[in-house]
């Protein structure tokens, strides 16, 4: 009887073992701490514990365990050259004490979790990934309101940030309070659920998390968003346009800045000691009214749909214009003589636009009304800017009378280049 207890207890420790080997192949943290440990000198081992390490930080509601294997984080006298168990680049960890912040507030991940993908959010239904390298700066706005005092520490984000505003992303997103309702509000983007981006992952190569959604829908809106054509349907149903979200022809270094802009739009509400506020931005000054037409043309997006500097270029399926917005180069052999009527558009806008073929749905993209946004002497300034963009022309404008409307036939002998790559020179 005792022999078979006993037969039966060796046969239970021996699978115990086998179940921890396996475990320690399978990235538990305890072989991380082994093999770290081992590295040590005795006298270097007083301070270090094995176990469990956890920062507990309640006013951010958080617990975090990431230093049970990135054990020598905050020790550089002890830390190796490889990960885990490296020490923390720069003087983060001193500007942000641990007891104080934790790691997931600046770099996501599981703070609960003690195996490296669970950890670092590698894993389904988790929806905060971990940021590593240049996308850990995509947290910093949480706290940071004034981003210019930390520049040196914020180049992708700051970059992202200057990018949003230059690409005209304004004239049909709008992010709290300021920019147009074309298309969605990106206050919360950084934090959409996983649910709702359920259908556009069916759509992209994994990994599915949110900071490859943001890339793959910068790298080619359409590619999430390809519509659906007529013979895709059954009889009588309007087929869909593919995204009207233009393509910028962004450089991979531009998608990842935009990337990190994206991600720190998040909802936020941390207790106020983490919170910097940031200060209101001067008001610039402006030599001239067509420099200060430039500036409200770019503060408020119009470029979103007329090209940067207004040269067109940008695809609005069956709209009346050769299926484009029409650019701005012509604005004032139309409406020279008619300034009043240009401001009533603008201020109006043109919503719908007219059909090339009143057979399909509706264009995606229209003329908003900015009446409520842009102020009456900055109207005028945007006009002096307008009439100064036909000064780019390759030639004289037409006439007046030979065009009169915006969805008129182009005039002969334009040169102006209308396709999308190329339409994306900056204004000089
Ligand atoms: C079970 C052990 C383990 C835990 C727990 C863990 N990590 Fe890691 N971490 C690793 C290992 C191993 C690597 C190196 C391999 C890799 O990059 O995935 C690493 C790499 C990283 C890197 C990237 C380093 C680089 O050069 O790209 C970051 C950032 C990081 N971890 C942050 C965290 C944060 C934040 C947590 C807590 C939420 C955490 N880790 C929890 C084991 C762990
Ligand atoms: C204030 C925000 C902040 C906090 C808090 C923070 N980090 Fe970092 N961490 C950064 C920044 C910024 C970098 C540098 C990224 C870069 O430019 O390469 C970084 C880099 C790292 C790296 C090197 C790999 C990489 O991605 O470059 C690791 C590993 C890491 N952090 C882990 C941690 C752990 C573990 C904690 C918690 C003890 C922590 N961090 C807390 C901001 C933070
Ligand atoms: C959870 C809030 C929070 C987050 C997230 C955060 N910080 Fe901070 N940061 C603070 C607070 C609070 C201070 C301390 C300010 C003080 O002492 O006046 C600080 C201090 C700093 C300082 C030192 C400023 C100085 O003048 O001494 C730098 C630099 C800095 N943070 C950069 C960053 C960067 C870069 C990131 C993103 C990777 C980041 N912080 C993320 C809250 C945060
Ligand atoms: C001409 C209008 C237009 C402009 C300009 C535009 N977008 Fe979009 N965007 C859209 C439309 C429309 C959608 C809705 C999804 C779709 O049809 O692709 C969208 C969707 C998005 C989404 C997904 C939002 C969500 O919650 O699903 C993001 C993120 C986004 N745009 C970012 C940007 C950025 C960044 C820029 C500037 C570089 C930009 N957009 C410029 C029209 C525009
Ligand atoms: C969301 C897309 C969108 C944005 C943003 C936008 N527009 Fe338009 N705009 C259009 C469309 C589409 C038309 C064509 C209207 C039509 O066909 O009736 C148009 C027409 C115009 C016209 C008439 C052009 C002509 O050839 O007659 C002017 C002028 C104009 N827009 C100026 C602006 C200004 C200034 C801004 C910024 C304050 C702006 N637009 C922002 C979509 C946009």
């Amino acid at each position: 009887m005792r022999r078979l207890l006993f037969l039966l207890l060796s046969a239970l420790l021996s699978a115990l073992f086998v179940v921890s080997v396996w475990q320690d192949a399978h990235h538990g943290w305890t072989s991380y701490q082994r093999r770290f440990i081992k590295t040590l000198a005795k006298d270097e081992r007083r301070g270090v514990t094995g176990g469990i390490h956890q920062l507990i930080v309640k006013d951010l509601n958080r617990v975090d365990r990431c230093t049970t294997c990135h054990i020598a984080i905050d020790k550089p006298q002890i830390a190796l050259g490889e990960e885990p168990f490296k020490a923390h680049p720069g003087k983060f960890l001193q500007w942000h004490p641990p007891e104080k912040f934790g790691c997931t507030v600046c770099h996501g991940g599981q703070g609960l979790a003690t195996e490296v993908e669970a950890a670092h959010g590698d894993v389904k239904h988790w929806e905060d990934p971990l940021l590593r390298g240049a996308l850990v700066q995509a947290s910093c706005r949480q706290c940071h309101g004034d981003l210019q005092q930390i520049a040196e520490h914020v180049p992708m984000l700051t970059q992202g940030k200057q990018l949003f505003h230059a690409k005209g992303c304004y004239g049909c997103h709008a992010i709290k309070d300021f920019g147009q309702t074309v298309s969605q509000d990106l206050t919360e983007v950084g934090s959409k659920s996983y649910q709702l981006l359920e259908a556009d992952f069916e759509n992209m190569a994994p990994p599915h998390d949110r900071i490859h959604w943001f890339m793959s829908k910068l790298n080619n809106p359409r590619h999430l968003n390809p519509g659906v054509r007529p013979e895709q349907l059954p009889p009588g149903e309007e087929e869909v346009f593919p995204s009207a979200m233009p393509n910028f022809s962004l450089s991979e270094q531009e998608i990842q800045a935009l990337t990190v802009y994206l991600l720190s739009l998040t909802a936020s509400n941390l207790p106020v000691s983490y919170v910097i506020p940031g200060q209101p931005e001067p008001t610039p000054t402006y030599a001239t009214p067509v420099e200060r037409g430039k500036a409200v043309f770019e503060k408020y997006g119009c470029a979103a749909c007329h090209g940067i500097g207004g040269v067109g270029g940008r695809k609005n399926w069956n709209g009346g214009l050769g299926n484009e917005v029409p650019p701005l180069l012509y604005v004032k052999a139309y409406y020279g003589s008619d300034v009043e009527s240009l401001k009533q558009l603008i201020r109006n806008g043109r919503q719908p636009v007219p059909r090339a073929d009143p057979k399909r749905p509706n264009p995606g993209l229209y003329m908003p009304a900015w009446k409520d946004r842009i102020s009456e002497t900055d109207l005028d300034a945007l006009v002096a800017y307008l009439f100064s963009l036909s000064e780019r022309l390759p030639q004289p404008p037409p006439s007046a009378s030979q065009a009169q409307s915006w969805w008129s036939p182009e005039p002969k002998g334009q040169t102006q280049s209308r396709s999308e790559g190329s339409a994306e020179q900056p204004a000089s």
